[in-house]
């Protein structure tokens, strides 16, 4: 097979990875000192497998024009630069491993929708900073067309990345997968990031998991709006959720709680951890865009809109509260410990956070800030 990768940061390079070492003729789109290095040195994956792969890897899609599979492993907020790069290419079939369902739409735009192929990763990786990637979850890639159904070439990539070591799935449903883990994921992404606390701990605590539960409602209700039937997943029984009362529900959250402080007790959203690197979060695409279909559709999602607009004025919040400590934070990295303490810093607490206009920015991570 013949696959395009955009993107080559955690989950390209896992997929490509695989791909390429089962002898598929893969090319990476990537750019910058990424780019530079897997010309250098391949992909290197480690974790689930342990393993080296060289492929073609370019900056400019230029060159490209056919091909059987385009995978897009950008950030949702990359995308419509990225898609922009390919959208001369005519691929066979195109799919993208980003979370949310906005993708799909995105894709059709570009690609039209009958190349558009529904998919959902039960997977994860992360990108290292030494350019090595630490694939750590290899569960299930769910594919399938679009709204529903397997073709032929459903079961073509799904054969094709089973036999390159990569879980996958036709599924009969797609989109009900798709949107299944999406309602889950909102209320994970918005309770992870305002309250910042370890997974067990917002869904145990009575009111964080009352937000929770009616941030799942009401995305299910959209979903319902769309025509659009749940499941209940291995992250989350949504459809249940959806179902039962409020009070039924935050039981269900809280027994979710009791396995998690069990089993993973020191487990944090993805979203946390790219807040807490500093990565721009990807809450336009996924929070905003459930909102944006809410209203297009007429459905009330007033705990998704405050929380929505919390997320998006705390994290200005921050970047707010930087330029205030600027002139403690100098004092402090040229002073001593104790002006430190005095100025209220945690000197090894300073971090980055993303501002609203999507750059990067130094802030201090005290428990002095808000
Ligand atoms: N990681 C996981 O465990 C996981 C699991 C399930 C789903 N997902 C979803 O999968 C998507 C990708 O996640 P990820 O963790 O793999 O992201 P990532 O590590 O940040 O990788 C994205 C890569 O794409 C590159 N890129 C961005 N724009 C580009 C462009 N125009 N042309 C070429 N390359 C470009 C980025 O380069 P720069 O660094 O220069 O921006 C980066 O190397 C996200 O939507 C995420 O939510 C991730």
């Amino acid at each position: 097979m013949n696959v395009v990768v955009v993107g080559a940061g955690a989950m390209g390079s896992i997929l490509a990875g695989h791909l390429v070492r089962a002898g598929h003729a893969v090319t990476l789109l990537e750019r910058g000192e990424r780019a530079r290095y897997l010309k250098e040195r391949g992909i290197t994956i480690s974790g689930v497998a342990d393993f080296t792969a060289r492929c073609t890897v370019l900056t400019d899609a230029g060159p490209l024009s056919r091909t059987d599979l385009l995978i897009v492993t950008v950030k949702t907020y990359q995308s419509e630069a990225a898609l922009a790069s390919v959208a001369h290419l005519e691929p066979g079939a195109v799919l993208s491993l980003q979370n949310g369902v906005l993708k799909n739409e995105q894709l059709a735009r570009v690609f039209g929708p009958e190349k558009v192929l529904g998919a959902v990763a039960l997977l994860s990786g992360e990108l290292l900073p030494h350019g090595e990637v630490r694939f750590t979850m290899n569960e299930c890639l769910h594919l399938g067309e679009l709204p529903e159904g397997v073709s032929e070439r459903v079961k073509r990539v799904v054969a094709a990345f089973n036999q390159a070591g990569i879980h996958a799935a036709a599924a009969p449903g797609i989109q009900t997968i798709e949107w299944s883990k999406f309602v889950g994921w909102v209320a994970y992404v918005a309770l992870s990031v305002l309250t910042r606390l370890e997974t067990h701990k917002f869904l145990s605590d009575p009111d964080t998991a009352l937000i929770g539960v009616r941030i799942m409602k009401e995305t299910a209700a959209i979903a319902d709006r769309l025509g659009i039937p749940l499941e209940d997943n291995a992250v989350f029984p949504v459809k249940t959720i959806a179902s039962v009362s409020e009070g039924r529900a935050v039981e269900i959250w809280h027994e979710a709680g009791k396995a998690m402080a069990t089993l993973a007790p020191a487990h944090r959203v993805s979203a946390l951890q790219d807040l807490e690197r500093g990565t721009h979060l990807e809450v336009e695409e996924t929070l905003g865009y459930v909102l944006s279909k809410a209203a297009a559709e007429g459905v009330s999602a007033p705990t998704l809109e405050t929380c929505y607009r919390l997320i998006r004025d705390w994290i200005g919040s921050w970047a707010e509260h930087r330029r205030r400590l600027c002139y403690s934070c100098r004092r402090a990295v040229t002073g001593s410990t104790a002006e430190a303490r005095r100025a209220g810093i945690q000197m090894a607490s300073i971090a980055t956070v993303p501002s609203t206009s999507g750059t990067s920015t130094n802030v201090t991570g005290s428990s002095s800030l808000p």
